[in-house]
This record gives structure tokens, sequence and C-alpha cells, in this order.
């Protein structure tokens, strides 16, 4: 019987041990996610083949906007993986809900819809 509680105080202990050490702090800070991709000359390229004004500065504003933003109700979801017509779809829904303006959907939709493409 006393054997059997000390091995469950140790499973237990080393449940909580794991809680605490888990990727949680790893993933902290905004710009180390790896939900989002640093405006960088590859991102550049795939954007301005959509949009021909997009600069490193107007990606870098729809980043912030996507990190700062977007993450008041959930975590930020994986850019890569979800296809243009999803990312449409959710940003036309999660917009409002993120009460941006015209001006910065349109950042969001450059930097989203552009990052998705980077490998
Ligand atoms: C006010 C709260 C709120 C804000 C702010 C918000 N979301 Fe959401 N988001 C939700 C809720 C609730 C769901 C799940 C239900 C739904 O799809 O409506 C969701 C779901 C999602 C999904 C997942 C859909 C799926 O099921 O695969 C994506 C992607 C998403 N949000 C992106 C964003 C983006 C991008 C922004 C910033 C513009 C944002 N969200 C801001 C509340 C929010």
């Amino acid at each position: 019987m006393k054997k059997t509680i000390i091995f469950a105080s140790v499973i237990a202990t080393m449940f909580v041990i794991s809680k605490c050490t888990g990727p949680k702090t790893a993933t902290k800070a905004p710009e180390t996610k790896e939900e989002s991709k640093a405006p960088s000359n590859s991102l550049l390229e795939i954007a301005n083949k959509t949009w021909p004004a997009a600069t490193v500065a107007s990606l870098a504003q729809g980043q912030t906007i996507y990190t700062t933003k977007c993450n008041k109700c959930h975590e930020l979801f994986p850019i890569v993986g979800r296809s243009e017509a999803s990312w449409k779809h959710e940003i036309k829904d999660m917009a409002p809900k993120a009460k941006l303006t015209a001006e910065e959907t349109d950042l969001l939709s450059q930097y989203l819809l552009s990052a998705r493409q980077v490998q």
C-alpha cells in the first residue's frame, strides 16, 4: 500500500514538473513564434507577385497585426498549411472580431497570404 502511494506521488511530481518546463515558456515572445514568419526578401518576392506595392515594412506591419491582435481569444494558428481560400474565409470572419480597420485587414491579408507560401 505504502509503495503504491510513493509510486503515485512520484508520477504526480513528474507530471507537475513536465507541465512547468513544457514548451509554453519557449514560445512566449511573438518574434520567436514559429506561427509567424519574419518579413524577408523571399517573403517580399512572393508578396510582390500579388501586391506590387508591398514592402518589407508593410509586411512587418501585417505581421505585427497578426501577432498582437489575433491572439486575444486563442493562440496563433500556423500560417503555413492553411489554403488561400481558407485564410481568406478566416480573415473575413476574424477581422471584425479583432476590430481591424479596412487598412489593417488589407495589411494582414497581404502578410498571411504571402507568408503561407514561405516554406
Ligand atoms: C474576439 C475573439 C477573437 C479574435 C480577436 C480573433 N479570433 Fe480567431 N477565432 C475566434 C473563435 C471563437 C474561433 C472559433 C470559432 C470560429 O471559427 O468562429 C476562432 C477561430 C479561428 C481560426 C480557426 C478556424 C478553424 O477552425 O480552423 C483561425 C484561423 C482564426 N480564428 C484566425 C484569427 C485571426 C487571423 C485573427 C486576427 C484578425 C483572429 N482569429 C482573431 C475568436 C477570435
